[in-house]
């Protein structure tokens, strides 16, 4: 059908046909918000690129959980900043580090919220990259175990899912076997599957205090170059035993996501990262867009490109409006 008998704009009219034939639809069980938790009492400490983001101490962390819970959001995704760190980031994997702590405080008092962690020990070693260092770069296999004992922590201490974002190779299975083996089969694992090498980090790493002290990520994490890759990662952690498989970042990665989403029947997250986040919050600032609508575009693409959930900074203030409760 060719113009003039088809004319698009005839359902384009007004916002009840729009909404009549809109293929997308955003909705707060898609959200999982991420969270920083670090030591000490009454601390709230703002990330400065990333306006309405802190880093929380666990007393005041509960009164966040409750918020996040209240709007809706079912799922929270945990970062945690040690009080020291060491050459094999021990705080990681400790019965009472940050993180164990938090996640048992967060299922003592708001048990339903599902608590997914971040298994990577870039936040817990003093050089500042993801595994062992040896002869100046990350040791793959050495790290496995660490990795594994740190995901097994979490889930003892509550944990209902576990997210490894190192980008070892073979610590999906080396996890899950680990989890099965002391008995939390039943504990799914969210890998972060396709995880480049990306500078929209930068973010984060003020919030986490995890920039590496020599070098960089590019022998772990992937080159943004490359997509047939993606597939090839992704395929590995499905058949180790990764029940959701992640692409990050998301807005700069929407082909990746697609194409994940074709080729992988499994649920796919997309990893909405700071840098992301950061680049709305400023144009906002400045008033260079009406950063509210262009929230609200970009988690409908990531969407619209396949992901059935997004991890997102903005998970609240998508909540609130998604629930029209501003
Ligand atoms: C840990 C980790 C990082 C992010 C999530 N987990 C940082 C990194 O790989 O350097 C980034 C999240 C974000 O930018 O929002 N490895």
């Amino acid at each position: 059908m060719l113009f003039p008998d088809y004319r698009p704009r005839r359902l384009r009219k007004n916002e009840r046909l729009r909404s009549m034939i809109r293929e997308t639809t955003l909705s707060v069980d898609d959200f999982i918000y991420p969270l920083f938790v670090t030591h000490g009492k009454g601390v709230k400490k703002p990330i400065q690129a990333m306006p309405g983001i802190s880093q929380l101490s666990t007393d005041l962390l509960i009164g966040e959980i409750k918020e996040i819970n209240n709007l809706g959001i079912p799922a929270v995704l945990l970062f945690g900043i040690p009080e020291k760190k060491d050459e094999r980031g021990s705080e990681a994997y400790a019965k009472e580090g940050i993180i164990q702590r938090a996640i048992r405080e967060i299922k003592n008092n708001v048990p339903e919220i599902i608590v997914i962690t971040d298994v990577c020990l870039c936040e817990y070693t003093s050089h500042g990259h993801c595994g062992i260092i040896k002869d100046g770069d990350v040791d793959n296999d050495s790290t496995l175990e660490l990795l594994a004992r740190m995901a097994l922590s979490h889930v003892e201490a509550g944990a209902d899912m576990v997210a490894p974002s190192d980008m070892m190779d073979g610590r999906v299975a080396e996890i899950r076997e680990y989890l099965d083996g002391n008995g939390y089969e039943n504990i799914p694992i969210m890998s972060y599957a396709a995880k480049y090498a990306s500078s929209f980090y930068g973010p984060f790493r003020e919030a986490a205090g995890s920039s590496p002290q020599f070098g960089d990520r590019k022998s772990y994490q992937m080159d943004p170059a490359n997509s047939n890759e993606a597939i090839r990662e992704v395929s590995l952690d499905v058949e180790e035993g990764a029940d959701i498989i992640m692409v990050k970042p998301a807005i700069a990665y929407l082909d990746i996501i697609s194409r994940i989403k074709e080729e992988f029947d499994l649920p796919v997250a997309a990893y909405n990262v700071s840098g992301e986040y950061a680049m709305v919050k400023a144009a906002d600032k400045l008033g260079f867009f009406d950063g509210e609508k262009v929230m609200m575009e970009c988690l409908l693409s990531i969407k619209r490109a396949g992901a059935d959930l997004i991890v997102t900074y903005f998970a609240k203030e998508a909540a609130r409006i998604l629930g029209g409760k501003r």
